[in-house]
């Protein structure tokens, strides 16, 4: 078994455990807190699930750099060398509100480059796999690249806080369109891109976290992971983010940047 196999096992079982995990916590009450406001919340199986990868990551991989959504990050100022990146729970508030719907996510990166990333959607019991340049398995099943379809023929992805704001063009894109859809987990819709169920997905304001294991998955699928300007993203800041078909992607980018 060579380096990436090794890893993508263990990387596999420590997902799936967490997962088990976080579906036995739903027998309990589950201590929640507010982050920066009452829409960001932060629950006590979030700490947990980052708490245990962080420790399996240091007992395999001693010396490997984390980039963590609830930890402090402060030795992360650049991607240089090995960077996992981990959003323990994304989707954290369908994880309180409606207990489906939300996505373990992990990604190794190499110098700013995704080289292994996972997307877990829990309650579904479906893990999404990419592998750089190895293509993209969900439990095992390898899926095929993404048909290369236009905005008016698929449905379309928006962020709640992008498609409820006073963004005329966001709401153009809408209605160009087959229709909108909202998930409220950035690695779901993600994978829901890539796998051909909407055209884009489009967001205002993405931490690297929401981004790192999503943006392998859909470029390995032949999609476009970008910023709204079409610029490449920045994993060291937030980005506002389209990943779409590429032929969706240039509609959008223009659309956004109001040249149509
Ligand atoms: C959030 C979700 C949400 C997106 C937010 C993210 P979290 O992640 O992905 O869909 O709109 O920007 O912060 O906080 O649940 O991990
Ligand atoms: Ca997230
Ligand atoms: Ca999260």
């Amino acid at each position: 078994m060579n380096q990436v196999e090794k890893r993508n096992q263990l990387i596999t079982e420590w997902i799936l455990e967490a997962g088990e995990k976080i579906k036995d916590s739903f027998k309990e009450t589950i201590q929640v807190e507010q982050k920066t406001n009452r829409n960001d919340l932060v629950t006590e199986m979030d700490k947990k699930t980052e708490k245990q990868l962080t420790e399996n990551i240091q007992q395999y991989f001693p010396g490997e750099r984390i980039f963590a959504e609830e930890s402090n990050n402060k030795d992360i100022q650049d991607l240089s060398g090995i960077v996992w990146i981990i959003d323990p729970i994304d989707g954290t508030l369908n994880f309180v509100k409606q207990q489906n719907d939300f996505a373990i996510m992990v990604a190794v990166y190499e110098d700013g480059i995704g080289q292994m990333s996972y997307i877990y959607d829990v309650m579904k019991g479906e893990l999404y796999t990419a592998i750089k340049d190895k293509g993209v398995s969900c439990n095992g099943q390898p899926i095929e690249k993404a048909q290369d379809i236009a905005l008016e023929n698929g449905l379309v992805a928006i962020s709640s806080p992008l498609l409820s704001g006073d963004n005329d063009a966001v709401r153009k894109i809408g209605r160009k369109s087959n229709g909108v859809r909202m998930v409220g987990s950035a690695g779901l819709e993600t994978v829901y891109a890539s796998t051909g169920r909407i055209v884009a997905y489009i967001a205002a304001s993405l931490a690297p976290w929401d981004i790192a294991a999503g943006k392998l998955i859909a470029e390995e699928l032949g999609l476009v992971y970008t910023q709204h300007n079409g610029r490449k993203v920045d994993l060291l800041q937030k980005n506002p983010v389209i990943v779409a078909t590429p032929t969706a992607h240039e509609t959008i980018v223009e659309m956004l940047t109001q040249k149509v």
